[in-house]
């Protein structure tokens, strides 16, 4: 018999086939015996129907625990009243491991008593939706840059420097040497863009943020674009598209685990360009008139995201930020030197910000004075200042956090559900 997955399982009605996965759960009528099947891909109805309530199989589906291993043998037919719309008839069945105590059963468990088991807690229905919006965002982000002719360029993690502050870092030993995990591959990339034009970095970045909030991780995924002659506008108008592909693709091809998760799909829907675009000058008085106790001069904080995701249905573009708040890295505005050409993405319903970025300086004098305002050590920086001696050129990309979009997209509360394995202040466990 053939091995068939269940979300391909309608294309084999009327056949014989075999279904390998775990018991999902389980309820018995009379002479009849229905097992839920899971085996990552859906979930499907067996059946097994037997006058003789002595017989082995129903002796064997008996025995069957939550998360117990099993492989179904049995023919494929559809039945409407089915989950999924498929069934199938058991007619030979192999226990493979009896499952103990599954501690993860339909009643709520708490948090904290979810994340100690979070090995476990990824098979249950929404972790599992939440996980499948993730794989095809970071699907959309590649197709998206791979189709606009991006090149993809693997920045290192182990760097002996800040993109990001000093404040951030997390340090490691390198052999006798002082190394640190990166919090960015910007820097790396903007030398990539020198050679290739326009490039993408995506990988893991790490933050060591004493902040615990639903909007931080210590470890997380970063899609970064960085284009050799582009302006900060350029920019604005590349994250936008990004933002849109993202959010079709995930309304084209997830609506299933949407529903699952139970994510009102209306607000994504509402979703269209052009993006209302703010400068921090302008928005501090308006969010200081909702509220919000941030003076001029301050950074947002979680208040501020949320008051800003109340100006539009839309993701709202902050841009010119002053120089003080922002990287050492940004381009400061031709006319107001005190201001720097950066641009934050916030998202809609609160979620906050999903892309930094903007342009960066290309002026080998101004990174130098930058670099010491900024106490970093030249030295570490060579190199990056090389970019600024060999055929400087305005220059801009962008970072987007991927779990942040991921919390977006699926309307989580919090986004430590949006990574298999969240790396979270006071967790590192398992
Ligand atoms: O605004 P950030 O710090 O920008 C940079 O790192 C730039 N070097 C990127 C660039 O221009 N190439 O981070 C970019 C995005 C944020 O908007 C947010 O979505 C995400 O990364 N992010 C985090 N996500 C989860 N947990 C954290 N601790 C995050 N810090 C940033
Ligand atoms: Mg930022």
């Amino acid at each position: 018999m053939k091995w068939v997955y269940i979300e391909e399982i309608g294309n084999h009605t009327g056949e014989d086939v075999e279904i390998r996965g775990w018991v999902f759960n389980k309820r018995s009528s009379g002479k009849v015996r229905f097992l839920l099947v899971r085996d990552g891909t859906g979930i499907i109805q067996a059946t097994l129907f037997n006058p003789d309530k002595e017989h082995p199989l129903f002796r064997q589906f008996d025995a069957l625990t939550q998360e117990s291993s099993v492989i179904i043998r049995g023919s494929v037919r559809e039945e409407k009243r089915a989950p999924g719309g498929y069934e199938v008839g058991i007619k030979d069945m192999e226990t493979l491991q009896i499952a103990l105590d599954y501690p993860i059963t339909p009643k709520e468990h708490s948090t904290p008593f979810l994340m100690e088991r979070r090995h476990l807690w990824l098979r249950s229905r929404k972790q599992h939706a939440v996980l499948q919006v993730r794989a095809e965002v970071i699907k959309a982000i590649r197709d998206f840059f791979d189709g606009r002719g991006f090149r993809l360029m693997d920045t290192p993690i182990l760097t002996p420097s800040a993109c990001e502050g000093t404040t951030t870092l997390f340090e490691t030993q390198y052999f006798d040497q002082k190394a640190y995990l990166s919090q960015s591959g910007q820097l790396y990339n903007e030398a990539t863009a020198a050679a290739f034009g326009k490039v993408y970095c995506f990988g893991p970045t790490f933050r060591a943020e004493r902040s615990k909030t639903r909007r931080h991780l210590i470890e997380f995924w970063m899609v970064e674009p960085e284009v050799a002659f582009a302006t900060l506008e350029d920019a604005i108008e590349l994250g936008t598209d990004l933002v849109l592909f993202i959010v079709e693709r995930v309304l084209s091809r997830r609506r299933a685990d949407l529903e699952d998760l139970e994510r009102d799909p209306k607000p994504l829907e509402a979703i269209s360009k052009p993006f209302p675009r703010l400068t921090y000058d302008e928005i501090v008085p308006n969010l200081q008139k909702k509220g919000s106790a941030m003076a001029y001069g301050d950074d947002f904080g979680a208040p501020e995201e949320t008051l800003v995701s109340e100006i539009s249905p839309n993701p709202v573009c902050i841009t010119h930020f002053p120089a003080k708040i922002k990287a050492f890295y940004m381009q400061p505005d031709a006319t107001r030197r005190d201001l720097v050409l950066g641009v934050d993405f916030m998202a809609p319903e609160s979620y906050g910000e999903i892309i930094g970025g903007g342009q960066r300086i290309h002026d080998l004098s101004l990174l130098e004075r930058r670099l010491q305002e900024h106490n970093l050590p030249r030295e570490a920086y060579e190199w990056y200042l090389d970019l600024r001696r060999f055929g400087a050129c305005p220059h801009s990309g962008f970072g987007m956090g991927v779990e942040r979009t991921v919390a977006w997209m699926c309307g989580l509360k919090h986004i430590r559900e949006t990574i298999p394995f969240p790396r979270l202040l006071y967790r590192i466990y398992p």
